[in-house]
C-alpha cells in the first residue's frame, strides 16, 4: 500500500515503488535458484530503466522484441540481452548483432535467411515453436489461435533444417498459473520432445504470474527440474508482467463532475492513452479506497480525458462525492502502462516517478516537444 503524501503530488503521474519492485524481483531470484533456471525481463512489459540496475541484481538478463528494446537492454542493462521478432529488419540486423547473445527465429526461413550473419557472430540461435494448445481465451492475447503467425507449429516443423539451432521458444501464456503451464508442456513434450534432446536451452515465454499471492511456485519449479533433467537443457522464463506486478500506481485527479442519467467524473488521464489495455484486454483497474459500483454511497463513471466515447475507465463506488481537485489511485500500473501509452489527441503523458514507501521523487516530465517530435 503506498503511504506517500498526495496533496503536493503533481498529476498524472506512474509512481512505481522500489520496495514492491524488490519484493518481486526476490521472489523471481529464488525461482533461479530454486529450480536452477534463467529469468529474463521481457522489456515489452515494462522498461522503466531507472530499475535495471536493482534488476541486475536478481534476474539473468532482458529479452527484446525490437531494436530498440535490445539496445536499451543492452545499454542499460548489460547482462544476457535476448530477442523475439516475428520478422526481422534487413537493415538493423547487423546492429542487433551487437547487442544481442540469444536470436529467436519465428520461421525457418527467417532463420535460413540470417543464420550464416547470427553463426559466424558467435550468437545463439533459436526457433520459436507454436505448440497450438493455449489456455488463454481472449483472442487478441492467444499465440496459438487459428491462423496464428507465432511460430512455427509441427507441421511446418523442418528438422533437416536445425544444424545450428541450439534452443526452442515458446510463448502460449498471459496472466496464468503454473498448472497450465505443466499442461501446456504435456502437449509440448508430446509433439516436440524428440527435437528438445538436441538444444542446449528451452525457453518458455512469458505470461507466468509468478509474483501473484496464490502462484504455485513449487509446481513451477517441479516442471522446469523435470524438462531440465529429461532433456539435459537450459530453462529460460522471461515473463514482463510478473517482474512489474503490483508495484505501480497512476495517481490522477478529477477536472470535473457531471450528471447524464449517471454521475460521472472526468478525470486528468485516460483510458485511451494511459492505460490503454483497461480498454484493449479489458479489465478493471482497481482504485485505492474506491469499491464496485454500489458498494459505497456515490457511484461514478470515470472518464478520460479524450474525445473517443469509449475512454472510460468504469464505474466505480465511493464514501464521499467526488470533487475536482479530488486525487484517486489506480493501482497495478507499472506493467503494459508505459510502454503502450500514446499521446492521442494531444494529451500529455504521465510523468514517471519513484517512491521508496514515503518520498516520491519525480524521474520524467513530458511536454509539447515529446509530442510534436512524433509527428
Ligand atoms: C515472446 C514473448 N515473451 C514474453 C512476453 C511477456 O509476457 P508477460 O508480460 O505476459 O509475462 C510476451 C508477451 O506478449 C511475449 O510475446
Amino acid at each position: 500500500m503506498i503511504e506517500f503524501d498526495l496533496k503536493n503530488i503533481e498529476t498524472p503521474v506512474y509512481v512505481v515503488d522500489k520496495g514492491l519492485m524488490e519484493k518481486n524481483l526476490k521472489v523471481l531470484s529464488q525461482v533461479q535458484h530454486a529450480a536452477g533456471c534463467k529469468i529474463l525481463a521481457a522489456l515489452k512489459g515494462f522498461s522503466m530503466y531507472h530499475f535495471f540496475p536493482l534488476m541486475r541484481k536478481y534476474l539473468s538478463g532482458i529479452t527484446s522484441s525490437s531494436l530498440n528494446e535490445a539496445r536499451l537492454g543492452y545499454e542499460e542493462m548489460g547482462s544476457e540481452v535476448h530477442i523475439y521478432a516475428p520478422a526481422y529488419r534487413d537493415d538493423e540486423f547487423d546492429e542487433l548483432l551487437g547487442y544481442c547473445d540469444h536470436f529467436v527465429f519465428n520461421s525457418f526461413s527467417q532463420y535460413e535467411k540470417f543464420k550464416g550473419k547470427t553463426l559466424s557472430a558467435g550468437k545463439e540461435c533459436g526457433i520459436r515453436i507454436n505448440p497450438e494448445y493455449s489456455e488463454i481465451t481472449t483472442d487478441i492475447y492467444n499465440p496459438c489461435f487459428t491462423y496464428s503467425r507465432l511460430g512455427t507449429t509441427l507441421h511446418n516443423f523442418e528438422p533437416e533444417k536445425l544444424g545450428g539451432i541450439s534452443g526452442l521458444h515458446f510463448h502460449t501464456m498471459c496472466e496464468q498459473n503454473s498448472d497450465t503451464l505443466e499442461r501446456t508442456m504435456e502437449v509440448i513434450e508430446d509433439r516436440f520432445g524428440k527435437y528438445m534432446h538436441r538444444m542446449k536451452w528451452i525457453n518458455f515465454g512469458g505470461g507466468h504470474h509468478i509474483t501473484r499471492s496464490d502462484y504455485d511456485i513449487e509446481r513451477l519449479i517441479r516442471v522446469i527440474k523435470h524438462i531440465k533433467e529429461k532433456y539435459d537443457v537450459e530453462v529460460y522464463l522471461e515473463p514482463g508482467e510478473a517482474i512489474a506486478l503490483n508495484t505501480g500506481f497512476l495517481v490522477s485527479s478529477v477536472l470535473d463532475v457531471m450528471n447524464n442519467g449517471m454521475d460521472i467524473a472526468i478525470l486528468d488521464t485516460s483510458a485511451s492513452c494511459h492505460m490503454p489495455d483497461v480498454i484493449e484486454m479489458p479489465y478493471r483497474p482497481e482504485i485505492i479506497g474506491a469499491g464496485k459500483p454500489g458498494k459505497f454511497s456515490h457511484t461514478y463513471r470515470l472518464g478520460g480525458l479524450t474525445c473517443l466515447a469509449g475512454d472510460v475507465i468504469g464505474d466505480y463506488s465511493f464514501e464521499q462525492p467526488l470533487e475536482p481537485g479530488d486525487k484517486l489511485v489506480f493501482t497495478d500500473m507499472a506493467h503494459y502502462t508505459m510502454v503502450k501509452n500514446n499521446t492521442f489527441n494531444g494529451v500529455n503523458l504521465p510523468s514517471i516517478a519513484i517512491s521508496d514507501g514515503s518520498n516520491v521523487s519525480i524521474i520524467k516530465t513530458f511536454g509539447f516537444e515529446d509530442y510534436k517530435r512524433r509527428l
